[in-house]
């Protein structure tokens, strides 16, 4: 077994080698966009750079979310390889700074004007210590759901707003053979419905204590507990092959009609759109019923890790194409996500991307905004994974409400 682990390792120590001798102008780029509606957007930002003679040599890690992703970086920083651009997430790339490793990106920050069009919010993520190290892509946003529009015309199943409503449309759905529920049992996946089911039950007050300030006292609360209930409803409206799915096989399931719903940060619409469907035509995409006021995100920013004492040309590039104003319009269109910049005109984007952006800055203004807990932007990731797994162990039946109540409170206590 040690003998085994060792070799595993090593495996691992040299494929990490072999995949990372960039040659120069080239960058290697670190993500996990490798669904059909990701890699199209990706293609956006190869095709940017490479009009600017910079070569892209790809890193992708498969696996919704970045978990997979965020295990292959730390190997590849060990053995002394770090890939040249990381996509990253909200606490993670605080996590990574504070250990020295992102290259200042202040000069171009400085050049660029960063500073005056990015949300505080994304900021927060963006900077350490006041220096910028990363550059905000994009904001997504967790608490949606993805409908078939021709589905539930057939089933006589009107958008529902409200927690009651959204049950009652589920077994309809389930009361007529089809899935109610697209869903892929998987931790971040779990987590992400948890994500709009906690704001729901909760509310903001609720949501901001237990996942952003951890009080122990939210988190061992009767809104937890009813989330935890409510989490349970949704288990009994998943179809039977649901454990391990991938998200997008999961959207996929509602784009064919054989589910009603998805659960889903709008990086699903990706899925729709590279299915050639049109939002309110085929699918709809609304607020998670009891949310409509609310918005919890997360935004995907690249960290540049240091190569040398300063930033490379290659690197600074990279940051830049990914801040123009253009790219960012273009590429939030197909990724399904909104601009990380305020001053990027909506026009492009579809009705559920107006929608998105309209949201977001009402949500900001009024402070309704909030870090998702799923996709690492309310706290760091050992207590997001602390959290995964109670969630997970709850939906898959390991605890009952009360059980998984305390759990939280004892798992979140210990990973701090
Ligand atoms: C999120 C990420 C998105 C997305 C999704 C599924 O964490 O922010 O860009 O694609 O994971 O992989």
């Amino acid at each position: 077994m040690r003998r085994f682990f060792k070799v595993t390792l090593m495996a691992a120590a040299t494929l990490a080698s072999a995949t990372s001798l960039s040659r120069a102008g080239d960058v290697e780029v670190l993500h996990w966009w490798t669904s059909g509606g990701e890699a199209s957007a990706l293609t956006v930002l190869k095709k940017d750079l490479e009009t600017q003679g910079i070569g892209w040599q790809d890193m992708p890690v498969a696996g919704g979310g970045g978990t997979q992703a965020m295990t292959v970086l730390r190997a590849r920083v060990t053995s002394g390889n770090a890939p040249t651009a990381v996509q990253m997430l909200g606490f993670d790339i605080t996590d990574w700074a504070k250990e020295g490793a992102l290259a200042n990106l202040n000069d171009i920050a400085s050049a660029e004007g960063w500073d005056a069009v990015v949300p505080e919010a994304l900021q927060k993520f963006s900077k350490y210590d006041g220096q910028w190290v990363a550059a905000p892509v994009n904001v997504h946003s967790t608490n949606w759901v993805w409908a078939n529009k021709a589905l539930l015309e057939e089933l006589g199943i009107a958008q529902p707003s409200t927690w009651d409503e959204l049950v009652a449309a589920m077994e309809k759905v389930k009361a007529a053979g089809k899935t109610a529920v697209a869903h892929g049992g998987q931790p971040w996946q779990d987590a992400t419905i948890f994500d709009a089911v906690a704001m729901s039950t909760g509310g903001p007050e609720f949501y901001k204590a237990a996942f952003v300030d951890l009080d122990p006292t939210a988190l061992g609360s009767a809104q937890m507990k009813e989330t935890f209930d409510r989490m349970s409803v949704i288990r009994s409206f998943v179809d039977d092959n649901f454990s391990g799915r991938d998200w997008n096989l999961a959207s996929a399931m509602v784009i064919n009609g054989d589910a009603a719903f998805q659960f889903m940060g709008d990086w699903a619409k990706g899925e729709f759109l590279n299915a050639g469907k049109k939002p309110g035509e085929d699918f709809l995409c609304f607020r998670f019923p009891g949310t409509q006021q609310q918005v919890t995100f997360n935004s995907d920013q690249f960290a540049m890790f240091k190569q040398g004492d300063a930033v490379s040309a290659e690197q600074a590039a990279l940051a830049k194409a990914i801040m123009s104003p253009s790219f960012q319009s273009a590429f939030n269109v197909v990724k399904g996500s909104v601009p990380a910049r305020v001053d990027v005109p909506d026009e492009a984007f579809d009705a559920c991307g107006k929608q998105g952006m309209k949201d977001l800055a009402a949500a900001s203004s009024s402070g309704n905004l909030f870090g998702s807990m799923a996709h690492g932007h309310a706290n760091p990731a050992s207590i997001k994974n602390a959290m995964y797994d109670v969630i997970t162990a709850h939906f898959n039946g390991e605890y009952d409400s009360d059980t998984a109540v305390k759990e939280m409170v004892n798992a979140v206590s210990l990973a701090q």
